[in-house]
């Protein structure tokens, strides 16, 4: 290559400056706020342009760190040894060039063994057992030190606290994560609480792995898969370790195929990466690992990463398309949110013509426009998201600046922002808000009223058959009459559906009722300790505190709802109507 003259070195200095500066920023986004403003594809592109930037000024490309998500009010440890990072890359060529370069090193001629296993899109923690017992767990921090997360770590139900194993100490690594089903239920609370959403099962599992409250841990379900070891590592194959970490009572990798040539990687990448729609929890790529044990200590590491294990990354699924306009949708507590509708464009296998936009700080930040190009994501999530806007389409037209509506586009009613990003309409009579009570009221996890869905539950409202929930279970064949296409034999599967609902389990019905902060586990949790209505609706504040799983706020919730004289009205209007709890 061509020396660099000293004023293409300066702008190249100048260059790794700024990026340097932007990716620490990046850092302290994604360890320690768990709210990142990038995806990590965009992040992973930063990255590798600083490398190619340092590499072209010959400077240690490697010394990019690791980063830090260590928190100022947490305990730390240090490592027994060092929690490292992965190299990694979204290309296949790559991958070759990291087998050549291990054999290089190894001074091998013949094809090396891999095992490939998914990557898990979590936070990686090491658990420090002593004689069989579990002294600490430490997120991996700078890589040398950790965060102290013991507590947190405890509430995972499925993690041994002792493992039959005799060694003095044994460190076990692995990831720590929320599952798909988990996250989209927290995230769908959050919307309804107006709170800030997490943008991925990764953030929600970090942001609540340093979190100080014991019951809002709890009640977010992590789990914890192993991957490997670091002390007591006594192995010869890598393959060995996955059944070993099950026989301890780990949850350990399930698929974790061997590859005998790096020439077959390219399929099996392709294997997992449809496998991987069958898993629980989120992965961004898979891993290599080097199978044998001796080959790996003889490679070692660097300072950021192993030189036998490296990591693809599945790139997400991105699309260009238009804006053709920004709707609303009310929840059943009144938050507002906007909703893009799209060109219709293929991703992910699928025809997209929705995006969720968030809220509207999300829209002025990212300065959305109606008839803007705009990139379309989708990832592990199933609403699609957009990412940003390509405002270089924008010069040969001029569009108007979005402004959020100031009042509710269904009722009219002025917007408040009383926390949290999101607008709410505070008119409990607003019809939308009805609808999706009673949508709400009928849904599998609640009354589990089949055929009961939002298109039949608007025609109702619509037409005034239905004004509040509690109208429900008067509704008569003549009211039924509004529906379009239904005939004789759907209206009485309708009427014997919802009168089946009638005879429930106590649980559902005060699922249903929609209480704030009242979810279908909180729910369960009352059934369970009160197991009767009549209790849980006249229990102390006190009374249900003490309840496991409910927390101060939940409790003062549930006290606010039972004391309004309508819902007292409510319940007495459904009771009368013969609902019956087994
Ligand atoms: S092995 C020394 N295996 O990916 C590092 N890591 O981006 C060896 N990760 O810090 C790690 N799934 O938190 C390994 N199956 C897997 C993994 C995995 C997720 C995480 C790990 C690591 C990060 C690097």
């Amino acid at each position: 290559m061509a020396e660099l003259t000293p004023k293409e070195k300066r702008k190249i200095r100048k260059k790794i400056f700024q990026l340097s500066a932007e990716i620490e920023r990046h850092d302290r986004l994604y360890y320690k706020d768990s709210q990142p403003e990038i995806s990590d594809f965009e992040y992973d592109c930063l990255k590798n342009e600083l490398f190619h930037l340092k590499s072209l000024l010959s400077e240690n490309p490697l010394a990019l760190g690791i980063g830090d998500d260590r928190h100022e009010n947490l305990l730390t440890r240090v490592h027994d040894t060092p929690m490292l990072s992965l190299d990694n890359t979204y290309s296949f060529l790559e991958i070759l060039n990291f087998d050549a370069r291990i054999r290089r090193l190894l001074q091998i001629d013949r094809p090396l063994s891999y095992i490939v296993e998914p990557k898990i899109d979590g936070v990686a923690v090491n658990l420090v057992y002593d004689q069989g017992r579990l002294s600490y767990a430490l997120t991996r921090g700078n890589g040398n030190e950790g965060d102290d997360v013991t507590d947190n770590i405890k509430t995972i139900a499925s993690l041994p606290l002792t493992i039959d194993n005799a060694l003095e100490r044994m460190e076990i690594r692995g990831e720590v994560y929320i599952e798909s089903a988990t996250f989209q239920r927290i995230n769908r609370e959050r919307l309804d609480r107006g709170e800030v959403l997490f943008a991925n099962a990764r953030n929600l599992a970090s942001g609540t792995l340093k979190l100080m409250d014991g019951e809002e841990v709890r009640s977010r379900q992590l789990k914890f898969i192993a991957y490997g070891m670091g002390l007591g590592n006594h192995f010869n194959y890598q393959k060995e370790i996955y059944p070993f970490l099950g026989r301890l009572g780990f949850q350990s990798q399930k698929f974790f195929p061997l590859i005998d040539n790096i020439e077959d990687a390219e399929e099996v990448i392709r294997w997992l990466g449809n496998e991987r729609r069958q898993l629980p929890y989120e992965t961004d790529g898979v891993v290599f690992k080097v199978n044998e044990c001796l080959l790996q200590k003889k490679l070692g590491s660097t300072a950021k990463a192993p030189r036998w294990a490296f990591a693809y990354k599945f790139e997400p699924e991105r699309a260009e398309t238009v804006l053709r306009d920004i709707t609303f949708q009310i929840g059943r507590t009144g938050v507002v949110t906007p909703i893009a509708l799209l060109e219709p464009v293929h991703l992910s296998g699928s025809c997209v013509s929705r995006a969720t936009l968030h809220n509207s700080d999300d829209i002025a930040k990212k300065d959305i426009r109606i008839g803007d190009t705009i990139i379309v994501e989708k990832s592990g999530e199933i609403i699609p998201a957009i990412v940003g806007i390509k405002s270089e389409n924008r010069s040969n037209q001029v569009l108007e600046k979005f402004t959020f509506p100031e009042k509710c586009p269904c009722c009219g009613t002025q917007l408040l922002r009383l926390y949290g990003v999101a607008w709410r309409c505070p008119n409990p009579d607003c019809r939308e808000q009805v609808l999706q009570k009673i949508v709400y009221f009928s849904s599998k996890t609640a009354m589990n009223i089949d055929g009961f869905g939002e298109t039949v539950v608007r025609k109702l409202v619509e037409n005034k058959k239905l004004k509040t929930i509690g109208d429900l279970y008067n509704l008569s064949r003549e009211d039924l009459y509004v529906l379009d296409n239904f005939g004789e034999k759907s209206m009485n599967r309708l009427l014997s559906n919802i009168e089946r609902s009638k005879k429930t389990e106590l649980w559902r019905f005060i699922n249903a009722l929609g209480i704030p902060l009242v979810g279908e586990k909180t729910a369960k949790d009352l059934a369970a300790h009160f197991a009767s209505l009549d209790k849980l609706a006249n229990a102390s504040l006190e009374a249900l505190t003490t309840v496991r799983g409910i927390g101060i706020k939940a409790a003062q919730s549930i006290v606010d709802f039972f004391e309004k004289a309508e819902n007292r009205a409510l319940l007495r209007q459904f009771l009368e109507s013969g609902l019956e709890f087994q």
